[in-house]
């Protein structure tokens, strides 16, 4: 098969700074066995634009978003990431393995009617259709840093409120120590739960999982948006998790399920390479990936490859006032 690398001046930001890291990170999903050789190339490849064409026969819809009522956050200094970026450039393997993906299949998911359960060891599980996502809880603005695993980061400003908030209404009792995330199963409408080569080799629902009192934590936040509005499919709507001290994979997108468990639950990177992905993943500068540092990201702002910005990265991603108190004594590079 004839390949076409783009040149240099071709490439985008994203392609030029963290693309070993990405590569590295699918050349694992490659030797397992589930991106063809092409899929590591950029999509003009030929076996990639027949990927795609089996999802062009339907015209492409796009998903509508609504402003929501929120306090905002105080000012910062940081730098937000342009929103454009941050619903273009993501991880949502339901819909695509490659960054650009998910933005363009994800168009006519339905978010509503929407149904999240939260059950288990508690006195009164309950569930939230779509309309009580958003007015069950005040809901706030919470700029946060989010720290990919393959060291690249985003400041976005999410809109929801404490999952604190929501575990207190279902009143957990004491056999609760870990919560259990799970994101919607529809392989009609996730292209990526059907197709082993699109969905990352994943085995579906995506599931995560939080100790108690890390869910408990007052930065742990359901987000229902971000800039303001309701999320685009693309980051996980209707509802989400942001947990900013740890990688991005912990922040589990479009949840239905939340239960109370006895036990350390799965989730599913952890599953899929066990060496390279822990349970904990708090973001770590001094804990390197099996093959390749933490010690430092790549922060996307504004586009161009002049906006290339490389900055050292933080314990627990700068929030260890908030959190370093729960993992006293733990050995981090042992509960990675
Ligand atoms: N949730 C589900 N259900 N499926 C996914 O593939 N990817 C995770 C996380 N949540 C993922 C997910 C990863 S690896 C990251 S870095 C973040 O979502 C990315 O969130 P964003 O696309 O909104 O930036």
């Amino acid at each position: 098969m004839l390949i076409k690398l783009p040149k240099s001046y071709q490439l985008n930001e994203y392609d030029v700074t963290d693309e070993s890291v990405y590569h590295d990170r699918r050349n694992v999903l490659k030797k397992l066995g589930f991106i063809g050789a092409s899929g590591l190339l950029a999509q003009s490849t030929s076996a990639q634009a027949g990927l795609f064409d089996l999802f062009k026969k339907d015209p492409v819809k796009a998903f509508t978003v609504s402003p929501l009522k929120y306090q905002q956050a105080p000012t910062t200094s940081q730098t937000l990431t342009p929103e454009a970026k941050v619903t273009s450039y993501n991880n949502f393997y339901e819909f695509g393995a490659q960054k650009s993906q998910p933005a363009q299949l994800a168009q006519q998911f339905k978010v509503n009617p929407w149904q999240l359960t939260i059950s288990g060891h508690c006195n009164n599980p309950l569930t939230l259709d779509y309309e009580d996502l958003f007015s069950s809880f005040e809901l706030e603005e919470r700029i946060y840093r989010l720290r990919c695993v393959e060291a690249w980061s985003m400041v976005i400003p999410w809109v929801g409120f404490p999952l604190a908030k929501l575990l207190q209404k279902a009143q957990p009792n004491s056999r609760a120590k870990y919560v259990m995330f799970e994101t919607l199963y529809d392989p009609k409408q996730m292209p990526g739960q059907k197709n082993r080569r699109l969905g990352g080799g994943i085995s579906y629902p995506y599931v995560e999982g939080l100790r108690i009192d890390e869910a408990m934590n007052d930065l742990t936040l359901m987000s229902v948006g971000l800039y303001g509005k309701t999320l685009p499919p693309q980051n996980g709507a209707p509802i989400r998790l942001v947990v900013p001290w740890k990688y991005g994979f912990k922040s589990i997108k479009s949840i239905v399920s939340i239960k109370f468990v006895e036990h350390q639950p799965a989730n599913t990177w952890n599953l899929l390479i066990p060496s390279e992905y822990g349970f904990y993943a708090n973001v770590n500068p001094e804990v390197a990936h099996p093959r390749w540092s933490q010690a430092s990201e790549r922060r996307i702002t504004t586009g161009g490859l002049l906006a290339r910005n490389r900055i050292k990265t933080q314990m627990f991603n700068g929030y260890g006032e908030e959190v370093a108190a729960m993992y006293k004594g733990m050995d981090l590079s042992q509960y990675y």
